[in-house]
């Protein structure tokens, strides 16, 4: 079993986050339930901001945007890279200030465009037609969008296929042989102005290599873009870094990100003697590792391998199903009992694809037991669905010792919020 670190710990074999008892948290709240430590929230932010002091960290909302999660960062001084209208109106209500978050988006809809207008964030634009369509429609409102291109750098990292966006068959952004073109046509079209270029190679990256790559190849574009007389003044890198959720695995931190890729930034900027400013757009690294969901063992099934069925599936956590992720887990009432077999956690929902974990090492589980499944800050419950009629799960916030309902739990009413039924089926 790992050593629990960080804000994660083991009294009276029990396991506390942030200082407060889990099964405690189970026994008050029900199940499942995630439980996020602001604390260390907070940590992980300002871990990634002192590395790279000079750059701007705007967190990707997408992997987790709970409102409270998202004003702690705002507190902190994040900006956000949001991905719909609706991300958009959740980091502006978090009290995220507009000049620091970036609307980006593949197939953004018209009136997200509008509202992204109406509230003067920076766009990423990821299509000639949209960059036409937007154009116009900022035209329409007598506004000027500030823009930067999205830039497909055709650069393979490592990890899994659905988590690749920077590969040449990627549907992200314009080719990276098509962005000078992209770039003459923004400068003579009236109603945007190209003041950055972005990428984003993927996400759970573990290997540097392909980060550098990317600033040689994005700092090659600036050049070429500056020659066109476009002066841009950031670089907006995206994000990818990995976090350790097999714990026996060496993951890079943002400071090996940081030795890694400033020096080759540095480098490149010196050389063309154009310095934009960084922009990283962590999402997994700032709120994956805060998170534990907390599930409860309806039954212990001995099959052809020992099942323990618990009530959290896919519908709250579907990593593991989609990209066949590890998520580490442990019995959260039995933390630190020695092993006595091999599991795999299952969820309630009707697929065989819902195990949470295969053949792990635990301590003798039953019913009752309650499960961690750890790292489930982010994509965890903004992946979340009501798939097999389930309500999703509440989420709980621990700080200072104390815990605080931040979602509450759905109930069969918020399965039917929007549904109506025709009068002849009444
Ligand atoms: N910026 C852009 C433009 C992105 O598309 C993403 C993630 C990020 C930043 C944040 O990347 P991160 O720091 O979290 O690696 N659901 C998948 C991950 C999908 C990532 C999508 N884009 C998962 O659970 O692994």
């Amino acid at each position: 079993m790992f050593e629990i670190e960080g804000h994660l710990e083991v009294r009276d074999h029990r396991l506390f986050i942030g200082g407060v008892d889990a099964v405690d948290l189970v026994g008050e709240h029900g199940s499942p339930i995630f439980v996020t430590n602001e604390e260390r929230i907070r940590e992980n932010y300002r871990r990634y901001q002192r590395a790279f002091p000079d750059a701007d960290v705007y967190y990707a909302v997408k992997a987790n945007g709970n409102l409270t999660i998202l004003r702690i960062l705002a507190k902190e001084g994040a900006g956000a890279d949001v991905f719909s209208g609706g991300e958009l109106y959740m980091a502006l209500l978090a009290g995220i200030p507009r000049d620091r978050i970036l609307f980006n988006g593949n197939s953004k809809t018209e009136r997200e465009l509008r509202y992204a207008l109406q509230t003067g964030v920076r766009l990423s634009v990821d299509s000639l037609d949209e960059l036409k369509t937007l154009a116009s429609l900022a035209r329409e409102s007598g506004k000027v969008a500030e823009i930067a291109i999205r830039v497909n750098p055709a650069i393979s990292p490592e990890t899994h296929p659905k988590i690749a966006t920077g590969l040449s068959t990627s549907k992200f952004g314009i080719p990276y042989t098509q962005v000078i073109e992209a770039y003459d046509m923004a400068e003579r079209l009236e109603g945007v102005k190209p003041i950055g270029i972005h990428c984003h190679i993927g996400s759970q990256i573990t290997d540097l290599t392909p980060f550098v790559e990317t600033v040689k190849r994005m700092m090659e574009m600036v050049e070429q873009i500056d020659r066109l007389g476009v002066k841009l003044e950031f670089l907006d890198l995206g994000s990818g870094l990995g976090i350790p959720y097999r714990k026996d695995e060496p993951v890079p931190t943002p400071e090996d990100l940081a030795d890694a890729i400033l020096p080759v930034f540095k480098e490149c900027s010196d050389a063309i003697g154009l310095h934009p400013r960084l922009i990283l757009e962590p999402g997994r690294y700032i709120t994956g590792d805060t998170t534990v969901l907390l599930t409860k063992v309806n039954l212990v099934k001995e099959a052809n391998k020992r099942f323990v069925g618990v009530d959290a599936g896919f519908n709250l956590l579907i990593r593991p199903a989609m990209y066949d992720a590890y998520h580490y887990v442990l019995v959260a009432n039995k933390a630190d009992l020695p092993p006595s077999g091999l599991y795999t956690i299952a969820g309630p929902i009707c697929e065989s694809g819902d195990i949470l974990a295969h053949d792990r090492e635990l301590p003798a589980v039953e019913r009752g037991d309650v499960i961690a499944v750890l790292d489930a800050g982010a994509y965890g419950f903004s992946m979340s669905s009501q798939y097999n009629g389930r309500p999703r799960a509440a989420e709980i916030l621990v700080s200072k010792g104390r815990a605080y309902v931040i979602r509450e739990h759905e109930t069969v009413n918020d399965l039917l919020a929007k549904q109506r039924v025709p009068p002849h089926l009444l």
